[in-house]
């Protein structure tokens, strides 16, 4: 059994998409729909979490996630602290004793942004019964809840998963997201996931993650209804993987022009921070197939939902709460 389900088969901390049974991950979508209706009203919250503490634990840098996790927390009348932790303040206390000291002020959930892959379940194994830790993304390991969020803006666009092409294209070697996105895409019944990349931008382990894979950026996005930009992780990379931006935005930058071989009706999306001019057109990131403002907006009724599963808010207390 997974450190992520409990004995029941319930979500008790969410650390990755990989392997999670796909009825877990349509609960994840049906409840986030429940509290994107909330999120539509004049009073965006609820008291679900009341009386909870959320502590946002981020060891790496984050505009999105960060936000929409804290207001996450907040529409659900949680008590939040964020602590952007930087390596050169932290005294060389260790990750564990931060942690028990953490708890030792009743902390409920961590929410945690990692440099390193397996951080998020360190934390997950090492918390007391009762808290639980949601990644907030490891390394190149996982981003689940940023996954999800991508899984709800599709849905909302383009109904059942089953019809659907999706393709990733960029740096999928060092995109946790990526990772997540293929594990969850498939889980839940897409027709096709397909990845577009360089080889020096593909993982060693590509074969086995369950997607097609692209050299040619025509030729993957043929008939794609759903085209997904990925950013250029130069952070990430050792070595010499690219000639150099422009060089890759000739054969890798999606365009206007470059999505004609994509369905009619295709939409577009990127998890963020964009790099404009690299790895999407600005023309494209802002025209009216790009829903990347909506999975900004989705991001925080898709956190709602994990954040009560995992404490064991039923899903039914939710919609009731709608
Ligand atoms: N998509 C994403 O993880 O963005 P942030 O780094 O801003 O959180």
């Amino acid at each position: 059994m997974s450190v992520q389900i409990d004995p029941r088969g319930e979500l008790r901390h969410f650390l990755t998409t990989e392997g999670l049974d796909p009825r877990l991950l349509g609960r994840i979508l049906d409840t986030a729909e429940s509290f994107a209706g909330v999120l539509g009203k004049s009073v965006k919250t609820v008291p679900l979490l009341r009386g909870r503490t959320v502590v946002n634990l981020f060891f790496e840098s984050s505009t999105r996630t960060r936000t929409t996790f804290e207001l996450a927390a907040k529409r659900l009348s949680a008590d939040v602290l964020n602590i952007a932790v930087d390596t050169t303040t932290t005294k060389g206390e260790s990750l564990l004793d931060m942690l028990r000291n953490l708890q030792a002020m009743q902390a409920d959930m961590f929410v945690v942004r990692h440099p390193q892959s397996g951080a998020a379940e360190y934390f997950a194994r090492h918390v007391d019964p009762g808290v639980a830790v949601l990644n907030a993304g490891d390394g190149w390991h996982a981003h689940p809840t940023q996954a999800m969020l991508d899984a709800f803006t599709i849905r909302r666009h383009k109904g059942a998963f089953e019809p659907l092409r999706i393709a990733i294209v960029g740096d999928i070697r060092h995109s946790r997201v990526a990772r997540s996105q293929i594990h969850a895409f498939n889980a839940l019944g897409a027709g096709e996931v397909r990845v577009i990349a360089p080889d020096t931008l593909l993982p060693a382990d590509i074969d086995t993650l369950g997607a097609r894979v692209y050299n040619d950026l025509n030729a993957g996005l043929r008939d794609a209804d759903v085209v997904i930009a990925l950013r250029l992780q130069r952070e990430r990379m050792q070595g010499a993987l690219l000639p150099g931006e422009s060089e890759y935005f000739r054969h890798y930058g999606l365009t206007e022009s470059r999505l004609r071989g994509a369905h009619p009706e295709a939409i577009v999306m990127h998890p963020g921070p964009i790099n404009r001019g690299v790895e999407i057109d600005s023309a494209l990131a802002d025209g009216p197939r790009s829903v990347i403002l909506d999975q900004v907006t989705n991001g925080i009724a898709v956190r709602m939902a994990v954040m009560t599963m995992v404490l064991g808010v039923q899903p039914d207390t939710a919609r009731e709460a709608s």
